[in-house]
């Protein structure tokens, strides 16, 4: 392989504004099709490298564990790795033994690999057997809104992919965007006027911030 093949794997992958690609695959929780088990809800789809190890111990505890802050915003958690249906039982059972934890959400047993590469998880660069640790945002539309990409060597932050999800649905609520570290409760950007009866309007308004009439934000 000359230097330049490493930089130029195909990986196909859904993009964001993309409907997710449909699958069906079986799970510790039995056989699920996406489109059929979305109904109207949310999805939070994301892969871990392999079980029995420890980083993705602490990231799917760490889901088990924040699993109502999900279903509180109508959002189902699904995850996924290329391991087999009985390691993932046996997994779920020794964390529950050792720390309490239940992971109590459908867990994808892709051994075959198929769903992994349907959503680029599987970056041969980084490892050609396991999946990297991706997180898609699916909206109740089935489109991909957010997508999260990370190496097999540094964890997810939980707390990261909630304020993440808060924002996408704030942000189809009010038709707003969302500045920099921002944080549920605090000021949102409101669109650019689009005519200059909406920017007088926007003068007028005392509850919108405006620095310019590009940037201006107001608290919901
Ligand atoms: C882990 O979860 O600890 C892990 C898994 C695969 C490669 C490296 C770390």
């Amino acid at each position: 392989m000359d230097s330049n093949e490493t930089h130029t794997n195909p990986i196909s992958m859904p993009r964001i504004g993309d409907i997710a690609p449909n699958f069906e695959a079986l799970t510790t929780k039995g056989k699920l099709n996406l489109h059929n088990y979305a109904k109207g809800q949310w999805l939070v789809l994301f892969s871990h490298p392999a079980d029995f190890t420890p980083v993705c111990t602490t990231e799917m505890s760490a889901f088990a564990l924040r699993k109502q802050e999900f279903s509180d915003l109508n959002t189902q958690l699904i995850g996924l790795s290329i391991d087999s249906i009985h390691s993932h039982i046996a997994w779920v059972q020794n964390v529950r033994e050792k720390t309490g934890v239940y992971l109590d959400f459908p867990i994808i047993a892709d051994l075959d690999m198929s769903v992994s590469k349907l959503y680029g998880m599987l970056q041969p660069n980084e490892s050609e057997t396991a999946a990297v640790r991706a997180v898609f945002f699916i909206d109740p539309e089935l489109k991909v809104r957010l997508i999260m990409y990370y190496p097999l060597n540094v964890g997810r932050n939980m707390d990261e992919i909630l304020r993440a999800l808060k924002a996408l649905q704030t942000s189809d609520a009010h038709k707003v965007a969302m500045p920099v570290d921002w944080q549920p409760g605090d000021p949102v950007i409101v669109p650019p006027p689009k005519t200059l009866e909406d920017l007088d309007a926007r003068l007028a308004d005392k509850e919108v911030d405006m620095v310019d009439f590009y940037l201006a934000k107001k608290s919901l």
